[in-house]
């Protein structure tokens, strides 16, 4: 018996990383993955990896920041798969600029995707988690609990996701449905591997969210996603649960 058996999770940011390791977690327990991104190719490819284990995965091709493909992403997952017991809010991007040299399209681009997407995915999926009692995670960052140097616009969208995660939890606090948010640190994923750094940063400045520890592996927060979304978590709602190699604890 796995721990979802007969559930289905809706999730964004599939074809990669933290996205891409909670699919694989979730179908090996059980789950039925409705998996969105705007990676065609890397969909196809995490699709297949989950067939393969025995799983069951559909993908939808899909820009988050498209509201109207938000509404109908929600849509053509209940008419194929029946229900939806989790979301979780995983696609994000991420670089570093100069205050100064931030662009209107690249501050836009950013919250569209970081914001805008989660709260409108999130709009469109709660009445099927109220009927199922399911829950949504929204995926934060350190980044939404501390200042970092060269990346406002990214702090700014991480910290907009921590107060999301608590508004709509209270918002929801008589209802049954929980909403929480995991806040990692440094994981092991394509976003830090071509994370744009600007080419004149005070390394003295980016000491305190670099940390002292290796990144983790996008399997252990897929871990930590699947005990916060299983029953076995039921009285955490509400909470933003850090998974950050101690970046927070200074
Ligand atoms: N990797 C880290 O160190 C780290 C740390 C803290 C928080 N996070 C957060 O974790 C989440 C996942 O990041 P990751 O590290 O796995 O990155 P990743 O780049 O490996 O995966 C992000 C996925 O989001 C998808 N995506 C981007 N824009 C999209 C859009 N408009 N519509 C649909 N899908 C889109 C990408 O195609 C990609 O598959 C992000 O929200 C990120 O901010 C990552």
């Amino acid at each position: 018996m796995g721990r979802f058996d007969g559930k289905v999770a809706l999730l964004t940011g599939v074809a990669s990383g933290i996205g891409r390791a909670t699919a694989l977690r979730l179908a090996s327990e059980g789950a039925s993955v409705y998996g969105l991104d705007i990676d065609e190719a890397g969909l196809a490819d995490v699709r297949g990896q989950v067939e393969s284990s025995g799983g069951i995965m559909s993908t939808r091709t899909t820009d988050v920041t498209d509201v109207a493909e938000c509404h109908t992403s929600v849509a053509d997952c209940v008419a194929e798969m029946g229900r939806i017991d989790v979301l979780g809010n995983i696609a994000g991007i991420a670089w570093q600029r100069h205050v100064v040299d931030v662009t209107e399209a690249e501050w836009d681009r950013m919250s569209d995707i970081n914001v805008k997407g989660v709260f409108f995915l999130t709009q469109a999926a709660i009445p099927h988690i109220l009927e199922s009692h399911g829950n949504i995670i929204l995926i934060a960052s350190n980044a939404g609990l501390m200042g970092q140097a060269y990346c406002v616009p990214y702090c700014a969208t991480k910290g907009a996701i921590v107060n999301m995660t608590r508004a709509l939890a209270m918002e929801f606090i008589k209802d049954p449905i929980r909403i929480n948010a995991i806040a990692p640190g440094g994981t092991d994923t394509a976003l830090v591997a071509n994370f744009e750094l600007v080419e004149d940063g005070d390394f003295n400045l980016m000491q305190n969210y670099v940390g002292y520890r290796r990144p983790a592996p996008p399997e252990q927060i897929a871990a930590l996603f699947a005990f916060v979304a299983s029953d076995e978590a039921g009285n955490i709602h509400g909470s933003i649960l850090s998974a950050d190699s101690g970046l927070t604890a200074a």
